[in-house]
C-alpha cells in the first residue's frame, strides 16, 4: 500500500456509474479501489474490461441494503488498510411505476437500496473514514431528486438522498470529512435492463431518442461524463465543499 494513494470505496463499482469511476480513478494513478456489488456476472464483464488493470482493484461481493454486508465489508477494509479517504455511494437500482403501478414491494425496495442503504454504509464505515486524510463521501443521486417522473419511489428516494447529503454533511465537518452528492440526467448504463424496465434493444431505441432533449445533444457517458467531477469531489481539489449538490445532466434541467 503506497501512503500517498487515497483508498476509494466505490459501490455499484462493477458496472454504470460505479464502473465508469473505478476506471477514472485508476487513470488518475493516485487511487487504490474498492469496488462492492451484488452479482458475479458484472463483476466478471468488468474484470475483462479492465485487462491487466483488474488486479489493481479489490472487487468484493455484497448487498449494501443489508447490515450484516455492511459489517463484512468494514472488517475487510479495516484489515486490508484500516482507513478509507473516499467513498462514492453508486449502487442503486430503478423500477418505473407511480402510485397506481408500484407495489409496496418495489417502493421498500426502492427506498432501502437508494436511500436507506447510504445512511447504513455510510455509518458502518464512519470509523474508516475518521481514519482517513481528507476523507470525502460522494452520494450518486439524480436530476429525479427534483424532478417527478419515472418512479415514484426512485424520485422520492433521491430528494431523501439529497437531504441526507446536506445533514451528513453538516454533521461530519467537525471531522473533516467532506459528503457532496453528483446528480446527473440520463447516462447510459444497465440500471433499466437490470430492472426488467427495458430489454436491450429497447433501451438503446430509448437513449437514441433522447439527444435532441439536451442542450448539449447528448445523453451522458459514465466515465467521461460524470467520474471526474466524482473525481473532483473525491480529491484535495474541493477541500472547502460539503452538502453540495452537483447537476451533472447536459444542460437538461435548465
Ligand atoms: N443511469 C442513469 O441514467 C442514472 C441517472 C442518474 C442517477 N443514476 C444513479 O447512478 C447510480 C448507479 O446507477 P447506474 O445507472 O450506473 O446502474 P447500473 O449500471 O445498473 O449499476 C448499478 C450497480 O449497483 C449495484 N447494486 C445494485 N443494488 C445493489 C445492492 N443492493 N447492493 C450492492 N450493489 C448493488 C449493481 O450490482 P450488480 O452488478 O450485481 O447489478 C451494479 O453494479 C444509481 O444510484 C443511480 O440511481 C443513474
Amino acid at each position: 500500500m503506497n501512503l500517498e494513494n487515497k483508498i476509494v470505496l466505490v459501490t455499484g463499482g462493477a458496472s454504470g456509474i460505479g464502473f465508469g469511476t473505478v476506471q477514472y480513478l485508476l487513470e488518475q494513478g493516485n487511487y487504490e479501489i474498492v469496488s462492492f456489488s451484488r452479482g458475479e456476472k458484472n463483476i466478471a464483464l468488468a474484470k475483462e474490461k479492465l485487462g491487466e488493470n483488474a488486479n489493481k482493484v479489490l472487487f468484493l461481493q455484497g448487498d449494501v441494503s443489508k447490515e450484516e454486508d455492511c459489517i463484512k465489508l468494514y472488517e475487510e477494509i479495516d484489515k486490508k488498510y484500516g482507513r478509507l479517504d473516499g467513498l462514492v455511494n453508486s449502487a442503486g437500482i430503478i423500477k418505473l411505476g407511480g402510485l397506481e403501478e408500484q407495489t409496496l414491494e418495489e417502493w421498500n425496495n426502492s427506498i432501502n437500496v437508494n436511500l436507506t442503504s447510504i445512511f447504513l454504509l455510510t455509518k458502518t464505515l464512519l470509523p474508516l473514514l475518521k481514519n482517513g486524510t481528507n476523507a470525502s463521501v460522494v452520494n450518486i443521486s439524480s436530476m429525479s431528486s427534483e424532478r417527478a417522473g419515472g418512479s415514484i419511489a426512485y424520485c422520492t428516494a433521491k430528494a431523501g438522498l439529497d437531504m441526507l447529503t446536506k445533514f451528513m454533511g453538516q454533521e461530519l465537518g467537525k471531522y473533516n470529512i467532506r459528503v457532496n452528492s453528483v446528480n446527473p440526467a440520463a447516462v447510459y448504463t444497465n440500471i433499466y435492463v437490470a430492472s426488467g424496465d427495458y430489454t436491450q434493444e429497447g433501451y438503446d431505441k430509448w437513449s437514441e431518442s433522447k439527444p435532441p432533449l439536451y442542450p448539449l445533444g447528448r445523453i451522458g457517458d459514465a466515465k467521461k461524463d460524470i467520474a471526474p467531477t466524482i473525481e473532483f469531489l473525491l480529491s484535495d481539489k474541493s477541500l472547502w465543499t460539503t452538502g453540495a449538490k452537483y447537476l451533472v445532466d447536459g444542460g437538461k434541467s435548465i
